[in-house]
């Protein structure tokens, strides 16, 4: 099965970053084949691969389906903004960051009457005043939040939030994109009729395409509703029901990485099991980047697993391109922020990384630091 350490006898650099992420050699290993798009055993992978996420999802391939949608995370939003909202249909956004705020943008270009409740990026949304914003507003048909809002690594509360939408009998749709496969859900628990996340996140895959896990009941009830050719969500899980078959060129290897990365996931012993390391890789980088000196964005009690916002060293010789250049020239990839008010980057604790791999950034970072003459305070 997979080999434990990324990149033995490589010289890629490790990723901690929100994704792409570090695979598994083995994941890669499993692009190097020619499938046409029409083989039978392309077919019956891409059957199977269905079938794991519904599982993922915690719920049965009678009630949710899985529809690939070829491109990045954004196209899989963009499936199910465009279509599963009707013409007369009102969107309200729970945002708290700027993956929310992308949905607002798409909901803007696609002409869709939108609803904003705008939140505090370090706070978890307000569901008292969601709960009357939805309330307030009949025309409102679709709820949309992001699970895990990666802009700080904050994890909204998407099953207060489903619960809200269900009592006001509107459709509801989550953004996993950074979660999915890490952090348990129940598809059904959570009242969710569209989820999407995409391949290179946590089940840890390489990019291609996006997911949709779908309410079979609310998706059924979209024939006719798309926006845009491409995106067609209901054609496309139509095709793939029927036939087995992409509308358009699927993206071969990447589903067989996808395929192989699923069994990756199984092995290693399923969401639990991810969501242990994930959250253990996450307490020995807190941990270290404290004793460094280091501060957190958010509040401990806001903080996921997934990803970590820190605040800039005050120290003026603190210099982030440098600091990113350095320990890019070391073998470590981190990220810059994208907080609206704050100056920040951010270090995933997703990926093929384990706690040594964590702990050796650590030390980088120590030596980087020192070699760029930053004092840290205690
Ligand atoms: C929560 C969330 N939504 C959407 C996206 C966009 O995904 P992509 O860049 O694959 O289109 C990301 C990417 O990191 C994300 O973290």
């Amino acid at each position: 099965m997979s080999t434990d350490k990324p990149f033995a006898g490589s010289k890629d650099r490790i990723l901690f970053t929100p994704g792409p992420l570090t695979t598994s050699r083995t994941v890669k290993q499993a692009m190097l084949r020619d499938l046409g798009s029409r083989d039978h055993e392309f077919i019956g992978i891409v059957r199977d691969v269905r079938r794991r996420l519904v599982m993922l999802g915690d719920a049965a391939e009678s009630e949710y389906t899985a529809v690939l949608m070829q491109g990045s995370g954004t196209f899989g939003l963009e499936a199910v903004a465009s279509s599963t909202i009707p013409q007369d249909g009102k969107l309200l956004v729970v945002v708290n960051g700027a993956y929310g705020r992308r949905i607002v943008r798409m909901a803007a270009i696609l002409r869709i009457e939108t609803r904003v409740l705008e939140c505090p990026e370090n706070r978890k949304p307000d569901l008292k005043r969601l709960e009357s914003e939805v309330a307030a507003d009949p025309a409102v048909s679709m709820v949309a939040v992001v699970h895990c809002e990666t802009t700080t690594g904050i994890v909204n509360p998407i099953r207060e939030i489903g619960r809200i939408a269900h009592a006001a009998g509107v459709t509801y749709f989550v953004d996993a994109m950074s979660s999915f496969g890490a952090i348990p859900v129940n598809l059904r628990d959570c009242h969710i009729d569209y989820l999407v996340s995409s391949a290179n996140k946590c089940i840890e895959g390489v990019p291609g395409f996006a997911f949709v896990l779908a309410r079979l009941a609310a998706l059924r009830e979209t024939k006719g509703c798309a926006r845009s050719l491409s995106l067609d969500l209901y054609d496309q899980w139509a095709q793939l029901e029927g036939n087995g078959q992409f509308r358009f060129t699927p993206p071969t290897h990447a589903i067989l990485a996808f395929h192989q990365a699923l069994l990756e996931l199984e092995a290693e012993g399923g969401v639990a099991a991810r969501a242990a390391r994930y959250e253990s890789n996450y307490r020995t980088l807190v941990s270290g980047m404290r004793k460094l000196g280091f501060q957190e964005y958010l509040a401990t009690e806001d903080q996921g697993y997934i990803i970590t916002s820190f605040r800039y060293p005050q120290d003026p010789r603190f210099d982030f391109g440098d600091f990113y250049d350095r320990l890019n020239a070391r073998g470590y990839v981190i990220y810059p922020g994208k907080v609206s008010d704050a100056d920040c980057f951010r270090i995933g604790n997703i990926g093929r990384i384990f706690g040594s791999d964590v702990e050796d950034l650590l030390a980088a970072i120590d030596e980087t630091l020192e070699t760029m003459g930053v004092e840290m305070q205690s």
